[in-house]
Parts: C-alpha cells; sequence; structure tokens
C-alpha cells in the first residue's frame, strides 16, 4: 500500500480528501501535518484531530505546524468553511497532536520511509517550504510531492490571479515550485474536481459519519461558482484520487510564484512551451477524469456507510 504523508488545512475539502485517504484500504496515512490557512493552526489541528476521530482513525499521529505565512498575514476563509474552518458539527477532540514540529516530522518520516513516502501538501506551503530550508534534500528522499495549489492559466480564486494556498504563502510557495520538483495540481484541474448534489440531504440526515461528510460537501451558494452547474469544486480530493486512481494527467513545466505585493500575488508564471528556456522543474495537472473522480468520491461514501 502507498505511504502517504498529508499535509493539510481542514477546512472541508480537506477533511473530505482525508475521509477518501483513510477510507481507502491501498492507503497508509502515516500521519498529518497541519497548517494555518483556512482558519488558524489552532483550529486546524483541533479539526484535523476531530476528524481522525470522528473516522475510527484517531491512532493516526497529528502534528502541528506554522500559524503564519512567512511572510504576510495570516488571511482565513472561515466564510467559506464554517465556523472554526469546519462544516458538521464535529465533537471536541480526545486526541492531542505529537510532541514535534509538523517541519520535523515531515524530514523524520521522509528520512525513515524514503521513496516509499508521498507526501501531500494541500494548504499554504509554509511547513514544505520550512522543511525544504531544513532539510534540501528532501525531494530526492521520497517519492512523490503533489501540491494542492496554484494555477497555470493564470485565473485564481482568491484573487483574479491567484489560488488561495499560493496566495497565503506565497514566498513558501515561491520556494516549494522552485526547489521541490512538485507535481503541482491546481485550479486547471481542481475546479472540475466537482461532486454532484443530488444525494446532499440524504446525506445530510444520515447517522455519523455520513451527516459531516454531507456538511463538508455543503458549500455556500456563493463559492459554488466555478462548478458545473452548481456543484462545489472539492481541489484537495483531487489530489488524493490521482494517487489512488490516477485520475489527472500532468505536463512538464517551469514554474515560478509571483510573490511582489501587487496585484498578481500569489500567482503562477507557468511555462509548458519552454518559453523563457528553462528546464522544467516540475510537472503540472491540466487535465482530470471526472467521472473517475466521482467514483472515488462515491466509493468513500459507500466505505462510510459501513
Ligand atoms: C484550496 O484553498 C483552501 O481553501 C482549500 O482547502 C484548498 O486547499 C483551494 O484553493
Ligand atoms: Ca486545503
Amino acid at each position: 500500500s502507498q505511504k502517504v504523508l498529508l499535509d493539510v488545512d481542514p477546512g472541508c475539502d480537506d477533511a473530505v480528501m482525508l475521509a477518501m485517504a483513510l477510507a481507502a484500504p491501498d492507503i497508509d496515512v502515516v500521519g498529518l501535518t497541519t497548517v494555518a490557512g483556512n482558519t488558524t493552526v489552532d483550529n486546524t489541528t483541533r479539526n484535523a484531530l476531530a476528524i481522525l476521530e470522528l473516522l475510527d482513525a484517531a491512532d493516526v499521529p497529528v502534528a502541528r505546524g506554522a500559524g503564519q505565512p512567512i511572510v504576510g498575514e495570516l488571511d482565513t476563509a472561515e466564510e467559506i468553511h464554517g465556523p472554526n474552518g469546519i462544516r458538521g458539527d464535529l465533537p471536541d477532540p480526545s486526541t492531542e497532536p505529537v510532541d514535534q514540529h509538523a517541519v520535523d516530522f515531515t524530514i523524520d518520516r521522509a528520512r525513515e520511509l524514503g521513496d516509499d513516502l508521498t507526501i501531500l501538501a494541500v494548504g499554504p506551503m509554509t511547513n514544505l517550504a520550512t522543511a525544504l530550508v531544513k532539510e534540501p534534500d528532501l525531494p530526492s528522499l521520497v517519492d512523490d510531492i503533489y501540491l494542492m495549489g496554484g494555477s497555470a492559466s493564470g485565473i485564481g480564486n482568491k484573487t483574479a490571479t491567484a489560488e488561495a494556498n499560493f496566495h497565503n504563502d506565497a514566498v513558501a510557495a515561491k520556494r516549494v515550485v522552485r526547489s521541490a520538483r512538485p507535481r503541482m495540481v491546481g485550479l486547471d484541474a481542481t475546479n472540475r474536481a466537482t461532486v454532484p448534489l443530488d444525494d446532499l440531504d440524504e446525506l445530510l440526515s444520515s447517522p455519523p459519519p455520513l451527516d459531516a461528510f454531507g456538511a463538508w460537501l455543503d458549500y455556500p451558494e456563493e463559492v459554488r461558482q466555478f462548478g458545473e452547474g452548481s456543484d462545489p469544486a472539492v481541489h484537495d480530493a483531487a489530489v488524493v484520487a490521482h494517487v489512488l486512481d490516477d485520475v489527472l494527467a500532468f505536463e512538464p513545466a517551469h514554474l515560478d510564484v509571483e510573490v511582489g505585493e501587487g496585484p498578481f500575488h500569489g500567482a503562477v508564471a507557468c511555462d509548458r512551451r519552454d518559453e523563457v528556456g528553462k528546464e522544467p522543474n516540475a510537472e503540472v495537472a491540466v487535465d482530470i477524469d471526472v467521472e473517475g473522480f466521482r467514483a472515488l468520491v462515491d466509493r468513500t461514501i459507500e466505505r462510510l456507510r459501513g
């Protein structure tokens, strides 16, 4: 089975991703690291522990990480994800995070598991960037590093040009795209990672944990604008769906991230045609098998149904 370390800021789509990973027999979640993003790191850590407990996975270790971007102020999104950063009324967890910072936890797991480990970072890239500063060999130790973040097309969701995770810590995103040889899964693919809501009422009135899974999909109308029809995009879930079933198509590209304080803060400069004469430093997701993605979400729902 594939060992994964998930760097998260739950966050409703983070929670959907966690449920998909935990329900899949062929994925072994070796730990979660938390970061400030959709909400504060106090909340993302509490939410991560609560989600694990809800999903009968309280034995998965959680390492608390960065509470601020490297440069700039944290800009949270509770209006999208719900009070304290998540919908679904999760009871307070009875467990605690491990006694190690997310950055050290990541480096230790990478050294110990080597190329058996894949890292999926689906919040602001602060922990991963800091881990790269501390252990520059990180990318060659592990198998793959996937990022949910950025937008190769130049169309953002947080601003006109920037995706939220990259906008929230543009300096971290810049270091990660420049030195992690990542597979970037940006809005180009994830805006299409939508789930039809035909069964939403049934989910919401089901016993736990299905009611919470329904609440995680139940985004406010204003943020459903990118989906086909009015279906919400569950960005982070697209990454784990690819690890499970190759639903994304990638192309090599040269990436950089704009960190200036203007209207392009956090935007990606993506060159897929060798326009700048630089070797590709990343792979970029350019397409998603939407039906394949939805089949994996359906399978998760069936497994949660028990
Ligand atoms: C990304 O931003 C966060 O709000 C979501 O959890 C996702 O990781 C989408 O732009
Ligand atoms: Ca996220």
